[in-house]
């Protein structure tokens, strides 16, 4: 029997392709943003508590001084994959949003906690104070979100648990147990939030507005981290697959696109952890290389979300849910507007990303 609530008989207003590419392309966004902030936060608490150079406490403040501004993007690039994600697989989404529905509505006050306390940290650390226990907080928070969120999306995949998990809290008080595909998954997004903050540490470190031996710093000390972060990301990812029933290995292992992501993946990680160990030690890189770098982490993160989306729809396939099977009426006039307004809104954030780094130059000349 297919345990899944019934289509909602409006067709999709354009088609599935489309839908996915949107949502595939604005979760690579959502997160690129979101591993930065995983990762360097952490890394910015450890220097604010162990480095015992001044480049240290140079590279902590530089980093904590830009999350929240991470921060905003996190959010708002996690927005639109959302409305996507809604439209695409709202029968199992909305399901498991409901079954672990405490949790889920607790992450809006948690992340106004996030974004409070990543400003108290990088005032403290302005000041020259000792405040890595706020930034830590913060960071377990950021964790225990994430844990969330990994929840959410492997519960929506098992609708053979959902009436359980109903039985036993209709308030949503439980995270869902039993599911050996969760942990790996959650390990594999905090180790690349390792090689997203070493890869940031790179690219920072060809900023004018740091001096040589900071820059020195941050591209020897962000080249290891994005080394080691890589190196974990390779075991994680293999557990990730490892931990898949065979049905759904086999179905990946034969979809065309998902075993290039797959391999592409790979292949990107190793190429990652080699130049990044590189980068550590012919400190420090020009501009050229640091730009390279985090084009590269960019493109990895865009391959582990090909491939992610592959887990689910594999996994939702062999349960009864195919989303390419929707009745799709494409009101071709409303779908070029979306993507005009798209675009252009994309141009708007830049030009405002441009507007913002030229008044720090203007700013930091100033000082
Ligand atoms: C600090 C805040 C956040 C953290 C740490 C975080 C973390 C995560 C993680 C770890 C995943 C992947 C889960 C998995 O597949 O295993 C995820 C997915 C996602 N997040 Fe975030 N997130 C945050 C905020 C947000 C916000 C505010 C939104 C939207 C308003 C959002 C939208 C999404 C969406 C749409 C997905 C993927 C849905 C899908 O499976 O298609 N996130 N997030």
């Amino acid at each position: 029997m297919n345990s899944f609530p019934r289509v909602d008989p409006i067709p999709l207003p354009a088609p599935v392709w489309l839908f996915k590419l949107l949502h595939i392309v604005t979760l690579a966004l959502h997160f690129t943003a979101m591993e930065i902030l995983l990762g360097a936060l952490l890394v910015a608490v450890l220097l604010n508590l162990l480095a015992r150079s001044g480049s240290g406490q140079t590279a902590a403040t530089g980093m904590a001084r830009r999350l929240p501004i991470v921060m905003t993007y996190v959010i708002n690039l996690g927005v639109p994959p959302l409305l996507f994600a809604q439209v695409l697989y709202g029968r199992a989404l909305y399901t498991s949003s409901v079954l672990i529905g405490i949790w889920w509505i607790s992450v809006i006050p948690a992340l106004m906690l996030v974004y409070w306390l990543l400003y108290r940290f990088a005032a403290g650390l302005e000041r020259g104070r000792s405040v890595w226990w706020m930034g830590l907080i913060a960071w377990l928070i950021t964790g225990t979100i994430a844990r969330v969120y990994t929840s959410n999306m492997t519960l929506m995949l098992r609708p053979e648990v959902w009436q359980t998990m109903y039985s036993a809290s209709a308030l949503g008080r439980w995270l869902p147990s039993g599911d050996p595909t969760v942990l790996p998954r959650f390990l594999f997004v905090m180790a690349t939030g390792f090689m997203a903050a070493g890869v940031w540490m790179v690219y920072l470190s060809s900023r004018r507005s740091f001096s040589p031996a900071d820059r020195c710093y941050f591209s020897r000390v962000g080249g290891w981290i994005a080394a080691g972060g890589s190196a974990l990301q390779l075991i994680a990812g293999i557990a990730v697959y490892r931990a898949q029933p065979a049905i759904v290995q086999t179905g990946l292992h034969d979809h065309v696109l998902y075993r290039i992501a797959g391999w592409g993946w790979l292949t990107l990680t190793v190429v990652i952890l080699l130049s990044a160990a590189a980068a550590a030690l012919l400190q420090p890189v020009a501009a050229l290389t640091s730009w390279t770098a985090a084009a590269l982490g960019f493109v990895s993160i865009a391959l582990e979300t090909v491939y992610r989306d592959g887990i689910r729809d594999v996994t939702l396939l062999s349960k009864g849910f195919d989303v390419w099977q929707r009745t799709v009426v494409t009101n071709w006039s409303v779908v070029v507007l979306f993507l005009v307004l798209f675009v252009a809104g994309l141009g708007v954030v830049g030009w405002l990303i441009s507007v913002m780094a030229r008044a720090q130059r203007v700013m930091e000349s100033a000082i």
